[in-house]
């Protein structure tokens, strides 16, 4: 059975979809990678959905220089 103190109930965080950009995330955001380790925490996380970011998850902005277009 899971410890509540372990895995406390998320708080509301906002997803906007910049057109031609990334996904931004505002709220209590704690980003946790494949390996279950904390990679980033903060009010406002870009995450990269043109697929040419060198920091993936994250937006590095490769996305203007590339030209993306998407609603
Ligand atoms: S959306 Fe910004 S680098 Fe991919």
């Amino acid at each position: 059975m899971s410890n509540p103190d372990q895995n406390p109930a998320p708080t509301a965080a906002t997803i906007t979809i910049r057109a031609n950009g990334p996904l931004l995330v505002q709220g209590d955001v704690k980003v946790i990678n494949s390996a279950g380790e904390e990679i980033d925490r903060g009010g406002r996380v870009a995450f990269c959905r043109c697929g040419l970011s060198k920091n993936k998850p994250f937006c590095d902005a490769s996305h203007k220089a590339a030209g993306f277009t998407a609603e």
